[in-house]
């Protein structure tokens, strides 16, 4: 039996509960894992969001009422009470850094608390910088002056390095929103960037294998993840989403938010057809009443306000993708997710724009997930349940961490085993 396999039978019917505090609305789905180290969903719940905007809160009051009805909704049908959660964060400009750490070796030879004596020098860049360490990920160490050595214990030296990517976001918005769900009488197990979670519901093997970028398309924010050799090698946000394109369209025809969404869903689309012209639709008037009739106006108005928008997010995602050294390689591979990616023609004109192939994730499923919750606008929360089987799974440090990297190289059916379980996580 692996050792991945060992520890997660040891997890025997583990409780975890997963809340995605989004723009437009929350999800929290309950689920238990089983022995075998499966998921099984045995509660969610689900509501409008109130007192977000782009991703923070904005109104803690109503944030609060949002998240703590939600909870309850899965409660109930769970019969249990949630303690803690693993949260989502979509706020605070998540940023990406590889970052060098070193300490030195205490006996001469690398053993478990040399490793963990660097790897937890990362802490300190939360005090320097004012911003939250959300994950910290070894990608190589450094012994002396030998580096990209996968797996230093048991080797000799005098100090062990290790190249660390982090990922932070400023930390007044996430401590807002820490706030906001300890409010909630929950105390928050961790907290995962949104698009992370969305590759981790979504990516299929090969995809883990040859890189793939996740482009998770929220109401308020767009996020980025990019994955290479099994793991997460750089996160990114724009601050423009799909309600931004219900504004334009309210603004540019003249109607309401709500109808504007209405028909943003129903006619709209990112790419133009010929017939749009031809094709007319009745645009409800602002105020609105029996005796203000709507008015009549072609296809082609909505496409052509919806478009530029799209246009403008995803090349904002390209030219950032563009200062890093992963487009050529996880760039060939775009997996949409988040409500907004459900937009007519979008996949195509992603496509166009990354000059990729691009296909529209859908979570990966489990026991007990409903073919709603397998939906784009629901990957985040179905991700951070991932996220956290995984994580009891290799529960015991980085002894389990390195072990799980060792134990790999005779499992490789494993994800995490095959390509990077030393990857994993150890700060939190
Ligand atoms: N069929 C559809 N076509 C176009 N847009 C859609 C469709 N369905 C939902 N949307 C849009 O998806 C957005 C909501 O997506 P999602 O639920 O993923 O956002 P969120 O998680 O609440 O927000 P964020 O992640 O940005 O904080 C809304 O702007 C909505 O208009
Ligand atoms: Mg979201």
């Amino acid at each position: 039996m692996s050792k991945r396999n060992g520890a997660a039978s040891a997890t025997r019917n583990q409780m975890i509960a997963a809340l995605d505090i989004g723009t437009s609305k929350v999800t929290c789905i309950i689920a238990q894992l089983v022995p075998n180290g499966q998921l099984r969903v045995v509660g969610i719940g689900r509501r409008d969001m109130r007192g977000m905007a782009r991703g923070s809160v904005v109104n803690m009051d109503t944030a609060r009422d949002s998240i703590a009805n939600t909870v309850h909704i899965a409660e109930n049908m769970t019969g249990e009470t949630v303690k803690s959660v693993i949260v989502s964060v979509n706020c605070g400009r998540p940023k990406s850094e590889i970052v060098s750490f070193e300490a030195p070796i205490a006996n001469g030879e690398v053993g478990p608390a040399d490793i963990r004596r660097v790897l937890q020098r990362g802490r300190r860049i939360e005090n320097e910088l004012d911003r939250a360490l959300i994950h910290s990920i070894p990608v190589g160490f450094r012994l002396d002056e030998a580096r990209g050595i996968r797996d230093p214990r048991g080797l000799f030296g005098e100090t062990l390095g290790a190249e660390v990517h982090t990922v932070t976001a400023e930390a007044g918005p996430v401590r807002s929103l820490a706030a906001c769900v300890r409010d909630c009488h929950l105390e928050i197990d961790r907290f995962v960037i949104a698009p992370y979670a969305a590759g981790l519901a979504t990516l299929v093997e090969d995809e883990w294998t040859l890189g793939a970028t996740v482009i998770d398309m929220g109401a308020g924010v767009t996020g980025v993840a990019v994955f290479a050799d099994g793991e997460i090698v750089h996160a990114d946000t724009v601050p423009i989403g799909g309600e931004q394109v219900t504004r334009d369209l309210a603004h540019g025809l003249s109607t309401p938010i709500e109808q504007a969404e209405l028909l943003k869903i129903r006619y709209g689309s990112a790419l133009t057809q010929p017939s749009d012209d031809r094709s007319i639709i009745e645009i409800p008037a602002i105020g609105a009443d029996e005796h203000v009739p709507s008015h009549p106006a072609p296809k082609s108005l909505l496409t052509g306000i919806i478009r530029p928008r799209i246009e403008e997010t995803l090349e904002l995602v390209r030219s950032r993708l563009q200062e890093t050294p992963y487009l050529a390689r996880a760039g060939r591979r775009i997996v949409l997710s988040g409500g907004a990616c459900q937009l007519k023609g979008l996949p195509q004109l992603a496509s166009t724009i990354f000059d990729s192939k691009v296909r529209i994730g859908r979570a990966i499923p489990f026991d007990g997930l409903a073919e709603t919750a397998m939906g784009q606008a629901y990957t985040t929360c179905t991700g951070l349940l991932r996220f956290a089987a995984e994580n009891r799974a290799n529960a015991d440090g980085i002894g389990s961490a390195l072990g799980t990297f060792v134990a790999a190289q005779a499992d490789n059916r494993s994800r995490f085993g095959r390509f990077g379980g030393w990857m994993k996580e150890h700060f939190r």
